[in-house]
């Protein structure tokens, strides 16, 4: 029986992008039910949902879900963009990916990257005498989804008795008079349950992937309980994977660190607040948001794909599609190892390997062009010719 696998297409480039890997799964001889679902800003502004139940449900039920990118806009856009008879009624627009988040429990991000040889998008620096230095960067983010800042817990206006409680602290004093209408808060929560359990996803990633360390990367010198609780049980779990170094920096340390020396990461460990910022530094030092792919996963198996990228609107204006699918091509690579095809996962990579080190074939932002239309004109490859590029070289 081939597997049941939920499609999310989404928004702007996601369905493009998503098209491409389907093409290339279905080429490497992989054969599944597609379950097709919904999701998105189409859907916030068609039905006042960005995240329809019936998509939880399929999701519920079969577990693995391959998915492109949504479009989120702000509060004002939320209600101007709503279908005219569902305006005023007091729905209220969240991200559907926070939404699916926790509705799955995907409470582990892993977010792999890499240079690939042969790209001319790959991070470079001068070295000592000025030589020019391409460093081979094989790191991960691996980030807590589901608590910190992305739990969404906010309020504006926080109620009197959220205020009067909040006065425990000396440090809300500053805020006590400050008019309802003018504070929003934010909080971050972090459990020592789920502290632990994404530090165990860190180290057994770096140990499966041969990553050699994982660097926890917050900020408990600010942020003393949150991070604090965080870092505390990093170093308990560390105790059980003598091979792999551990060391914790800061957040923004680290990401000063990174942007100079790369090739010294292995796994960073975060919350999602710093694991997003960082997965995207991480992503662009290692040849751009088009080469990002992402997991999400829940203690109990389920599992979404998609490539680290958002629906980029004003990329997906353009036609024919130029947005790079090698990010959702290796999302779908990372959905192969998920349901134990190794080899097939291998063989993606390792197209997607060739045609990068052959160079014939590059999307705009490999070839450092402008999201322009002329982007074509000027040599970029579309979605399309990539993704029948890598399909060739499966072989
Ligand atoms: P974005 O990731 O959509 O775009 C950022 C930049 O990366 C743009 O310059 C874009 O042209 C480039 N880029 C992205 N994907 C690319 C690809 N496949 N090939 C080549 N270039 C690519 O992030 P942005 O602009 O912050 O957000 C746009 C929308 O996407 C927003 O509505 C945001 O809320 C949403 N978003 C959704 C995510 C998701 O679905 N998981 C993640 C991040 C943002
Ligand atoms: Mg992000």
């Amino acid at each position: 029986m081939p597997p049941r696998i939920v499609v999310l297409r989404g928004d702007g480039i996601g369905p493009a992008v998503v098209d491409e890997a389907l093409r290339v799964l279905d080429a490497a001889g992989f054969r599944a039910d597609w379950l097709e679902a919904d999701i998105g800003w189409s859907c916030w502004r068609r039905a006042g949902q960005a995240l329809p139940d019936e998509t939880v449900r399929l999701l519920e039920a079969h577990r693995v879900g391959l998915f492109g990118a949504i479009t989120s806009k702000g509060k004002p856009e939320a209600e101007a963009e709503l279908a005219p008879e569902l305006r005023g009624r007091g729905l209220a627009y969240e991200s559907p990916i926070v939404a699916l988040r926790r509705a799955l429990r995907l409470e582990a991000g892993i977010r792999p990257c890499r240079t690939w040889p042969g790209n001319p998008a790959n991070f470079i620096r001068r070295g000592p005498g000025g030589a020019v230095e391409e460093p081979a960067i094989d790191a991960a983010v691996v980030f807590q989804s589901t608590e910190d800042h992305w739990a969404g817990i906010e309020f504006a206006p926080p109620s009197p008795a959220l205020r009067a409680a909040l006065g425990e602290s000396p440090r809300f004093a500053p805020f006590l008079d400050v008019p309802p209408d003018d504070l929003a808060l934010s909080v971050r929560p972090a459990t020592r349950g789920a502290s632990r359990r994404i530090a165990e996803v860190a180290f057994e990633h770096a140990r499966r992937r041969g990553l050699g360390s994982v660097t926890l990367c917050e900020k408990p010198t600010v942020l003393r309980e949150t991070s604090g609780l965080m870092e505390a049980e990093a170093r308990l779990v560390a105790e059980r994977f003598p091979e792999i170094a551990f060391r914790a920096l800061n957040a923004d340390a680290a990401a000063a660190r990174l942007a100079r020396r790369p090739e010294e990461f292995g796994v960073l460990l975060a919350g999602n607040t710093y694991g997003d910022v960082l997965s995207d530094l991480l992503a662009g030092l290692a040849g751009g948001l088009g080469f990002a792919p992402s997991a999400s996963l829940s203690p109990d198996g389920s599992a979404l794909f998609e490539p680290t990228h958002g629906s980029a609107p004003a990329l997906a204006a353009i036609e024919p599609a130029i947005a790079n699918p090698v990010a959702a091509i290796l999302a779908a690579k990372m959905m192969l190892d998920h349901l134990g095809d190794a080899d097939r996962a291998r063989r993606v990579e390792a197209a997607v390997a060739s045609v990068v080190r052959a160079g014939r074939v590059r999307t705009y932002d490999m070839a450092g062009l402008r999201a322009a239309p002329d982007a074509v004109a000027r040599g970029a490859a579309t979605t399309r010719q990539m993704g029948d590029a890598v399909i060739a070289a499966l072989g």
